[in-house]
């Protein structure tokens, strides 16, 4: 975590704005990357990789659209003013990794999942109730959504069809952000979640991913 002196607590009314405001945003703007896209100019991919690789991006960018969301609301529900400030400072990479996917969805031709606004507005919703109950839990949270995270994109990357690099790449960036994501929430104090909740959240994104690749 950041040392940076803690930032002026804002009012829940000022909260709430700059929630919607960052909501709106991840909605309807673009993600902007603070990065550039990792990996080489695409090679070119049959009809075949480039349909199997747009299908797991699709599902890497409702997976974005999900952590834009638990970020947000977790940023919004948390007590620490310091927490909150690196909730945000997390939530940036992870609208880089969205605008990546996005990107790479369009050098393959192809559109991210219908549903993005509910994935990101049931992960707001989830990352609000994470923070309610407590920053030592939400920061649990944080890490094994990391950690499973981090499973999820090894599987990807095993199945992206071996020509495609340039996914390659942006993927294997985003594991290793998703790491430190997770060392930094534990390294803050998160606590261990209970078995039955970490498979309740196995779950979740399993039928989040199923969903994600057809929709
Ligand atoms: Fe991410
Ligand atoms: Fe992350």
């Amino acid at each position: 975590m950041p040392t940076s002196p803690a930032p002026a607590a804002a009012t829940l009314p000022d909260r709430l704005l700059e929630a919607a405001d960052r909501a709106l945003r991840a909605l309807f703007a673009p993600a902007s990357a603070t990065r550039p896209a990792p990996g080489p100019a695409a090679g070119p991919l049959d009809d075949g990789q480039r349909r199997a690789a747009a299908q797991l991006m699709r599902v890497n960018h409702a997976g974005e659209m999900a952590a834009q969301g638990l970020y947000h609301g977790q940023a919004l529900a948390a007590r620490d003013p310091q927490l909150r400030a690196h909730l945000l400072a997390a939530g940036q990479e992870e609208a880089d990794h969205l605008a990546w996917c996005r990107t790479r969805l369009s050098e393959l031709g192809d559109r991210p999942s219908h549903l993005d606004p509910l994935w990101y507005a049931g992960s707001l919703a989830l990352g609000v109730v994470a923070g309610v109950l407590g920053d030592r839990t939400s920061l649990g949270f944080i890490a094994e959504t990391e950690r499973q995270v981090e499973r999820h994109l090894d599987d990807h990357l095993q199945r992206l069809p071996a020509a495609d690099e340039r996914s390659r790449a942006i993927l294997t960036q985003m594991r290793s952000d998703e790491i430190v994501h997770g060392q930094q929430a534990r390294d803050a104090g998160g606590l261990e979640l209970p078995a039955p909740v970490r498979s309740l959240m196995r779950a979740t994104s399993r039928l989040m991913t199923t969903t994600a690749s057809h929709f």
